[in-house]
């Protein structure tokens, strides 16, 4: 990890899954945090610095966020807040477009007017939509396929356009981010695979697997699992690679593939349950393998992940709701 001389961060989203582990981790590195949160699906327990709670999309919001960033003296921002459903996100793309389009104008304008000028943007690999490639690089063609993986791209340009008044940032396109840090603050929400297989496990009931005829190796789709922690440290990089205005893209990905019986198994030998698996039908837009090309992160930060499928799965099991 970079060493990062002392910064004034505010983080959106801050209540959440990532933004609670990178927020803990600038915090124990020395930094300050401020968070701002609409608590509608993050925890206020998770929440360790001085915090606001705030709808990013509301019609105040710009004003106030304006002021808690002069207040703080905040000299970067690392923009979490965002709806991430999927599903919901087909259902009520308007929900989407208004939250985390709107949201994320509320905030550079903001910036805008406090004359912030460095930010981190959550991106995701939604953005690339159904790859052919059998690694994305930053280069593979954008083409999302739902409402939540278009506002992500959208989210990049919008940032990227900010260079005009000067904004410097980084947007990391995240893949499947799983495991623990600390275990307070886990992943609570259960709507990716390793989440809802452990909450099905907990509640003695067969995980489902939505596909097992893919043209994979075993038949089920396979994904790039990255552990949060390897996650939360790659923030800290980017913070410290911040300097010309524009938006640099990034994947943070391990670069290896694991399918989801693959992941099932693992977690059968850290539960110790022989659990049940009910084999469904594929759901529509599942490509069958997504897995990032984790090079330019590399050769740009000297980042690299330090955790594999067996601590992702360990810590996210050891984490559990009991
Ligand atoms: N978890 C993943 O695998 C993954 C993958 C790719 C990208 N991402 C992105 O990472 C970010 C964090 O994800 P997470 O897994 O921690 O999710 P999360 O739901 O745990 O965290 C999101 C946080 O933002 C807050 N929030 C949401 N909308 C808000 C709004 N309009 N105003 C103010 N606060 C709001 C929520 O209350 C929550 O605390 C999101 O932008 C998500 O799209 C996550």
């Amino acid at each position: 990890m970079t060493t990062l001389e002392g910064v004034n961060v505010l983080i959106t989203g801050g209540a959440g899954y990532i933004g609670s582990h990178v927020s803990r981790l600038l915090i124990e590195s020395g930094h300050s945090v401020v968070s701002v949160d609409d608590f509608s699906t993050g925890l206020a327990e998770r929440i360790g610095s001085e915090s606001y709670e705030l709808k990013l999309e509301n019609p105040d919001a710009e004003s106030k966020l304006a002021s808690i960033l002069n207040e703080h003296g905040i000299d970067t921002v690392i923009h979490f807040a965002a709806r991430k459903q999927v599903g919901e996100s087909v259902e009520k793309p308007e929900l989407y477009y208004k939250s985390n389009i709107g949201g994320l104008l509320n905030l550079l304008s903001a910036m805008k007017t406090a004359g912030v000028k460095k930010m981190v943007f959550s991106s995701s690999a939604a953005v690339y939509g159904m790859p052919s490639v059998e690694q994305v690089d930053e280069q593979s063609p954008t083409n999302p396929i739902n409402p939540y993986g278009q506002t992500k791209l959208i989210g990049e340009w919008m940032i990227d356009n900010a260079k005009t008044w000067g904004l410097s940032a980084i947007s990391l396109r995240y893949f499947n981010v799983a495991g623990t840090g600390w275990s307070d603050l886990a992943d609570k929400q259960a709507l990716n695979l390793i989440p809802i297989a452990i909450s099905k496990i907990s509640h003695g009931e067969p995980v489902d697997v939505f596909g097992d005829d893919y043209q994979t190796e075993d038949g089920s789709c396979i994904r790039d699992y990255i552990h949060v922690m390897d996650l939360a440290k790659a923030h800290i990089d980017a913070i410290s690679h911040l300097k010309n205005p524009g938006n640099e893209v990034f994947n943070v990905g391990t670069g290896e593939g694991s399918s989801v019986f693959e992941v099932l198994a693992e977690l059968k030998k850290v539960s110790g349950i022989d659990f049940e698996m009910n084999i469904d039908s594929r759901r529509a837009g599942d490509p069958p393998k997504l897995v990032a090309s984790a090079s330019k992160i590399q050769d740009s930060f000297g980042w690299k992940s330090e955790f594999g499928l067996a601590e992702i799965v360990a810590t996210a099991w050891e984490s559990r709701e009991s």
